[in-house]
């Protein structure tokens, strides 16, 4: 059996033109341009690479970008004020904080500090507790794991009730994938550094989101025949046959894993489109939500 490959890259097309189509809705009936504030502090050059990517996306979507950044060593009141000034500014909907922050800043600070309204990263202690809570929703979903959502969505698979590994418990990605499934009524394990038999679990697994970012970590003998796997990791192997001496693999080995998998996330290719889609997608509903905000304003009686 050959596994379906999950096509990251036209899920993701048919996200950001729903965004363009509906960012040109906005402009018609409001006359207003969506806006995102990307805070970059420091120098890290994966951050300012994924940055300019997410500026890119803007700027093919009709939407605004906003940059800011900030020196290596800024200090807390200095990014604190900064996010204060842009959740004080109209013209801004969505402010995204790149992580990681410099190691002296207190990243739980900040980002509690961004207005819920406008916390499209959906990072906000607030939001990843509604996240996880039953009953609750949250005003945004974190990007990535809500790409994943879609992904799984778009092929047809059965959450409710399914078996769903996630392995890696980031706050950016294996944790907040690990609620949503959960959220979906999936029956989740959470597997870590720490988890003692790997393959055992990924072995009654239906679905398997992998997101440790090492190369190859799970391979086709520990899978479930017929398994859906999400594979989150972009690693560097090296390969002289290559020009530049490095092919870029997932965090699944590809070969082995698609001769078991029903369907497979290809990297790249697979999640990776997805995260800046959703991004896209959830500055356009803040946007949204603000534009009704001020039209529901405008009909309150003046005091
Ligand atoms: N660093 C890696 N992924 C992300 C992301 O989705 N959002 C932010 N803010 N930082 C990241």
């Amino acid at each position: 059996m050959s596994a379906r490959l999950i096509d990251g890259q036209a899920i993701a097309a048919a996200i950001r033109d729903d965004v363009r189509g509906r960012a040109e809705a906005l402009r018609a009936a409001h006359g207003y341009t969506p806006g995102l504030a990307t805070v970059l502090v420091g120098d890290n050059p994966a951050s300012a690479t994924y940055v300019r990517m997410k500026q890119k996306a803007c700027a093919g979507l009709g939407l605004r970008s906003v940059p800011h950044v900030l020196p290596a060593d800024a200090r807390q009141p200095e990014v604190q004020r900064l996010v204060e000034a842009l959740n004080a500014d109209p013209s801004i909907d969505g402010i995204l904080v790149q992580l990681p922050l410099p190691g002296h800043l207190d990243e739980e600070s900040i980002l509690s500090a961004i207005d819920l309204e406008k916390d499209v990263d959906g990072f906000h202690p607030i939001n990843i507790g509604r996240l996880a809570m039953r009953n609750r929703t949250p005003l945004f979903i974190p990007c990535t794991p809500f790409g994943i959502l879609r992904l799984l969505e778009e092929t047809g698979v059965t959450l409710r009730g399914a078996d769903a590994v996630v392995v890696g418990r980031s706050n950016i990605v294996g944790l907040p994938a690990a609620m949503v499934l959960q959220k979906a009524d999936a029956t989740v394990t959470l597997c870590h550094r720490h988890t003692r038999h790997l393959a055992r679990h990924l072995r009654h697994a239906d679905i398997v989101v992998v997101a440790v970012g090492q190369p190859e970590l799970v391979t086709g003998d520990m899978l479930k025949p017929g398994a859906v796997v999400i594979d989150v990791g972009i690693n560097r192997k090296p390969d002289a046959s290559r020009p530049n001496g490095y092919r870029i693999v997932g965090d699944v080995d590809f070969e082995s894993a698609r001769a078991v998998a029903g369907a497979i996330t290809p990297v790249p290719g697979g999640v990776g489109p997805m995260t800046i889609a959703m991004l896209m997608h959830n500055t356009l509903r803040a946007a949204e939500r603000h534009a009704e905000r001020q039209r529901l304003a405008t009909l309150l009686p003046a005091t």
